[in-house]
């Protein structure tokens, strides 16, 4: 059995946030979650969560088949390090299982990484294997001190480092495989004697190294995978890797994306080939979007389905479906549950909300068209609102194939327009309309000659 003890309860005091660290968001999900993503892909039987700092935020926003949470007791309001936490886990897990030990604040790991470490770990028989890395800059990290024969001696972290050992730019990832029996005598060892006073897991590598097991290294070699978030600038660089890695997917795959660096777009959306995205565009959620389709300016696309063809400029659409060859913006706004058909226009300033729109309307400014039924080929004029509450409730309006409602007209839910019925600009309908007929709804027009001169407003000027 595979089991992945995954911490998360230590305090992100670099993050200087009220919220947990590993709830920190990249590309619009938390930390923790991409990590359990990775695990579960890799195949984990079970995943221990180990929580204690800010622990709420955390049980009330994940959860997941296979996933336990385990509860780290906070010292004084402190957590205890990260052998501490493994510790808590242990109960959990039988001495058969391979252990993969991960962190919640490295985003970036990828399944097949895991994978590889397992299957690393399993070749060659080891009892502990720790995936390593290169970088640059090792700051912060805990180094990786290897015996003369190269094969790994123990980790020091960098606040116990000596000047020496400050130079070496090999890292600790922070995941690890273990043999849970072995795992678990080496935790019987640690000790708190180092300059935070914690308990590190790092230090059972050079326990069980002393006793004899066979210790390994597995080195990544895609460093950015390992990065491990303390601080925002570090979350910021995290979002940019992730951001790089999507958006590359969606170029391969066909899309045209004129600004990676400045295109936000979250994991697991699909986007048709031949799309066009200007920067500025965030896509979130459960979207998809269609072929050929134009997204400019900004344009935020939340939780919604796009078909073909279609354009969008500088506008916001949250949970609603577009059909194809529809023309959407700019400044317009679908609040959720707006269906629109192929061929539709929704142009400047309109607001659309729980309504249906069907095949070539238009709506192209300054509408307000909610809680509606609108059929096929309608002429929603400048300025119409649909009148849907009377400060208690909610009514709908349907709107027949073919109508047409003029300029700056109020339909007063609950309200029928029949199919080719024609509203006269200005009106405000409160009666249903019968197919056909022209309804005007506004008080007729007065001219009375001569009033100006007759008021003397003349001399005046
Ligand atoms: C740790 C490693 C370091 C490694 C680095 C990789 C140790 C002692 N150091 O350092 O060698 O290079 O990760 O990113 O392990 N946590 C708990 N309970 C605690 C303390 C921490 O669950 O009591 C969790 C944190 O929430 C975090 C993870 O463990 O998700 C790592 O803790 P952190 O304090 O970030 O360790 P680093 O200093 O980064
Ligand atoms: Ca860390």
């Amino acid at each position: 059995m595979k089991v992945s003890i995954v911490l998360a309860a230590g305090e992100g005091t670099r993050m200087r946030s009220d919220l947990a660290k590993v709830m920190h968001r990249v590309c619009g999900r938390p930390m923790l979650e991409h990590v359990l993503d990775a695990s579960a892909k890799a195949g984990m039987d079970k995943n221990l969560v180990v929580v204690g700092h800010k622990k709420e935020d955390i049980l009330e926003q994940i959860s997941g088949e296979n996933i336990v949470f385990v509860e780290q007791p906070m010292h004084d309001g402190a957590p205890y390090g990260t052998g501490f936490a493994v510790m808590q886990a242990l109960p959990h897990i039988d001495d058969d299982c391979t252990v993969v030990v991960l962190c919640g604040d490295t985003p970036l790991v990828k399944n097949e990484t895991l994978k590889d470490l397992m299957e690393h770990h399993e070749m060659n028989d080891n009892s502990a294997t720790v995936l390593t890395t290169v970088m640059d800059d090792p700051t912060g990290y805990g180094r990786v001190i290897r015996k003369t024969d190269g094969s790994l001696l123990e980790i020091v972290e960098q606040r116990d480092a000596s000047e020496e050992q400050k130079i070496i730019r090999e890292i600790n990832s922070g995941i690890y495989c273990f043999k849970a029996s072995t795992l678990k005598e080496g935790l019987e060892e640690i000790s708190n004697d180092n300059s935070q006073g914690e308990y590190y897991l790092t230090d059972v590598i050079g326990i069980l190294n002393g006793r004899g097991y066979r210790v390994g290294v597995l080195e990544a070699k895609d460093h950015t995978e390992i990065m491990g978030v303390n601080s925002r600038v570090q979350l910021a660089e995290a979002e940019s890797i992730m951001r790089k890695r999507i958006n590359t997917l969606h170029m391969l795959n066909g899309v045209t994306i004129i600004d990676p660096e400045r295109t936000y777009i979250e994991e697991g959306i699909e986007i048709g080939r031949d799309t066009v995205i200007y920067p500025g565009a965030v896509l979130q959620g459960r979207t998809v979007i269609g072929t050929n389709c134009q997204l400019l300016g900004g344009t935020r696309i939340r939780d919604s389905k796009i078909g073909s063809c279609v354009d969008i400029e500088s506008s916001l659409i949250e949970e609603s479906i577009v059909g194809d060859g529809t023309h959407i913006g700019p400044y317009a706004h679908l609040r959720p549950k707006s269906v629109l058909g192929e061929r539709v226009k929704i142009g400047n300033f309109v607001e659309v909300k729980n309504a249906n729109i069907a095949d070539g309307s238009k709506a192209s400014h300054l509408s307000y068209v909610g809680d509606a039924d609108v059929g096929k080929d309608v002429n929603i004029g400048c300025g119409v609102v649909f009148v849907n509450y009377n400060g208690v409730s909610k009514s709908r309006s349907i709107v027949g194939d073919h109508a047409f409602v003029g300029s700056n007209s109020n339909l007063v839910a609950p309200v029928e327009v029949k199919e080719w019925g024609y509203i006269a600009a200005g009106s405000t309908i409160t009666d249903d309309v019968g197919e056909g007929e022209l309804s005007i709804a506004r008080a007729r027009q007065v001219n009375k000659e001569g009033w100006v001169e007759k008021k003397g407003f003349k001399k005046h000027k």
